[in-house]
């Protein structure tokens, strides 16, 4: 096989788990791309900081522009607005292929980073930055191309979901539920953007420009988050028959005066009890899609995670890679005999 240059950008939880599985999985993926998946090195501030998986020392770098140049593929980890949008920016002007999980550009900077793209015939995907480990953005983008998709309904920050899931099912009360989501890591560093619902409006602006094929700016969205949100709120929901989630939608409105167009925001909602989305418990995610010919499509698991997340980085990696090889659209389609067929063996009949 031939060599693809990968240069990763960041080595957080999600940055050390893609490179573990570039390593790790070599001989798989180059079976399944045809070609390598070379990891020509990670950018870092800190060489010697402390990673939650060993990798080789000789990989680690402090300078990202240098790694950039000459990459087939860059995959940008480390998240925030500057130097992230730079390296993009660069990466593709340079001809490279570019994958990121972040959600904060994305969401600020998507279209011009989308254009810049374009122009150069390069693919930027974004699957892991949205509910990490769950497919919905190839699925919007590409399964659903045909259809009309009307709403887009999902719960897509897992912190809050398993702050309200611990109210609503242990009776705790708001305070006690947030320290248990701490203390098992689940908010941000800055634990407002979670519980004041701006991840889930960054989240809610990916889904909407893709499933309408429309620039939805962040500051357009609605948002209000559960700061709010009381025991005795939560169990009078519960009463009723209804469960309290942080729900991002978007849909396809007419407005009274007759206008077509997009609405998305974020806030609390009632749920019914036997809606799919209401046994959405815990930390999980999922996304909740309406299309006129499809009808209801539910994509639901983990929403957060480093190895999570990293399997959809994974995913677009391959497509992008896939691009070099067959320089067409990036979908592993042929079959490679990677395992051989083995007999039945017990059969299980309850699941
Ligand atoms: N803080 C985010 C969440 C992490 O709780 O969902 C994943 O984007």
């Amino acid at each position: 096989y031939r060599d693809l240059r990968v240069a990763l950008l960041g080595c957080g939880s999600v940055g050390a788990q893609t490179a573990r599985l570039i390593l790790e999985h070599g001989d798989e993926l180059a079976a399944r791309i045809g070609a390598r998946l070379s990891l020509a090195g990670i950018a870092v501030r800190d060489v010697d900081a402390k990673r939650d998986v060993e990798l080789p020392r000789e990989l680690f770098t402090t300078d990202a522009e240098r790694l950039v140049q000459g990459a087939d593929i860059v995959v940008e980890l480390m998240g925030g607005i500057e130097p992230a949008r730079g390296l993009i920016l660069q990466a593709l002007q340079g001809g490279a292929d570019v994958v990121t999980a972040n959600k904060a550009l994305i969401a600020a900077h998507g279209p011009e980073l989308s254009d810049a793209a374009e122009q150069v015939g390069a693919q930027l995907s974004y699957e892991a930055a949205v509910a990490a480990a769950i497919p919905i953005l190839r699925p919007l983008r590409e399964s659903l191309a045909g259809d009309h998709v009307t709403r887009v309904l999902g719960i897509v920050n897992g912190s809050t979901n398993y702050i309200l899931d611990r109210m609503d099912r242990f009776g705790d009360s708001a305070e006690d539920a947030m320290r248990v989501a701490s203390e098992l890591g689940y908010l941000e560093a800055d634990p407002t953007l979670d519980v004041e619902g701006y991840d889930a409006a960054q989240k809610a602006t990916i889904l909407a420009s893709i499933a309408f094929h429309t620039e939805v700016p962040v500051d357009s969205v609605y948002r209000e988050g559960i700061a709010n949100i009381t025991a005795a709120q939560v169990e009078a929901a519960k009463s009723a028959g209804y469960v309290i989630k942080l729900l991002a939608i978007a849909e396809r409105l007419t407005s009274s005066d007759g206008v077509d167009g997009v609405s998305a925001r974020v806030y609390p909602a009632l749920i019914r009890r036997d809606h799919p989305l209401a046994a959405v418990y815990g930390g999980k995610n999922a996304v909740f899609v309406e299309a006129e010919a499809a009808g209801e499509l539910m994509f639901y698991g983990a929403g957060a995670g480093g190895a999570e997340t990293a399997s959809a980085v994974l995913g677009d990696l391959v497509s992008a890679a896939r691009r070099h090889v067959i320089g067409g659209p990036g979908i592993p389609g042929s079959l490679h005999a990677e395992l051989p067929i083995l007999p039945v063996g017990e059969v299980t009949t309850a699941y």
